[in-house]
């Protein structure tokens, strides 16, 4: 049986009488990117937060549905162990204020005791911030606190600190959003590299149809908490088979 590194089945939310997320049902295979795409509002970050089940956090949600991530099934789970395979960077970036920026990016192997020495988590430290592509512009300020950076930095250094815990699966709700174009591409990049040298798999949130079509392998395009399409990234933007695609795409809707 092939297995696939995400499969979403018939997801419904709803928050009180709201109905939120509508039968969404999308699968990928591991190391490919699926970027989730449609206007403010449509229940992009709602359906990141049904994967990683954080949704269980806001009061009078509920969930119908199935997730599976990597063949587990999310809701039968500890919610604590099934996280442990999922990385999420929020839309609004959200460095531990009271840590520096070394020990935002140090603390989850530390308690997850991923590393046996100072100079194996300095280097898993390293690595993570390579990733991100934030290294260079923070090497010699490692002690600081992360509210002496840029937006940009700061959602750079979540995505390092969901790095050093290794998960297999990213989700990331609008990584660029803060950044600069010229950074955004670089994010990008470095999103791209993650998946082919480390077999990762990445959803992420957009609502700028240029990055879902540079970035991913996979689109799914969430309307009013409907998926109007999903599909390989290459058939929908040659070929989209719903209006509303086609004007989303264009920047009309
Ligand atoms: N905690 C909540 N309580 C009530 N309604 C909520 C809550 N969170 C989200 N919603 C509603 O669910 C719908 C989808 O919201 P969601 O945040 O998932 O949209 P989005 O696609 O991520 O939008 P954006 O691009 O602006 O981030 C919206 O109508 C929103 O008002
Ligand atoms: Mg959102």
């Amino acid at each position: 049986m092939k297995e696939f590194a995400l499969e979403v089945k018939d997801l419904n939310v709803w928050i009180r009488d709201k109905h939120i997320i509508k039968g969404v049902s999308v699968q990928i295979p591991r190391a490919k990117i699926l970027a989730v795409m449609g206007p403010s509002g449509s229940g992009k970050s709602t359906m990141l937060r049904a994967i990683n089940r954080l949704i269980e956090l806001i009061p009078d949600a509920r969930v119908e549905g199935r997730v599976e991530v990597y063949g587990r099934d999310v809701y039968a789970e500890d919610p604590y162990k099934i996280r442990r395979i999922m990385g999420t960077v929020f839309q609004t970036p959200n460095p531990f204020p009271h840590m520096s920026i070394y020990e935002n990016v140090a603390i989850g192997p530390k308690i997850n005791r991923l590393v046996k020495s100072k100079r194996e988590l300095d280097e898993l430290v390293r690595w993570a911030l390579e990733k991100a592509m934030l290294w260079d512009e923070v090497k010699d300020r490692l002690h600081d606190p992360p509210h002496r950076l840029s937006g940009g930095q700061q959602q750079r250094l979540c995505l390092a600190r969901a790095l050093a815990l290794k998960p297999k699966l990213l989700l990331l709700d609008e990584p660029t959003g803060n950044v600069d174009p010229v950074n955004a591409v670089k994010i990008e990049e470095a999103l791209k590299g993650l998946v082919k040298e480390l077999g990762l798999t990445i959803v992420l949130v957009t609502h700028t149809p240029q990055q879902a079509v540079r970035i991913s392998d996979y689109i799914a395009f969430l309307y009013m908490g409907k998926l109007v399409e999903f599909g390989l990234t290459d058939r929908i933007a040659l070929n989209p088979s719903h209006e509303l695609t086609v004007k989303f795409l264009r920047g009309e809707v």
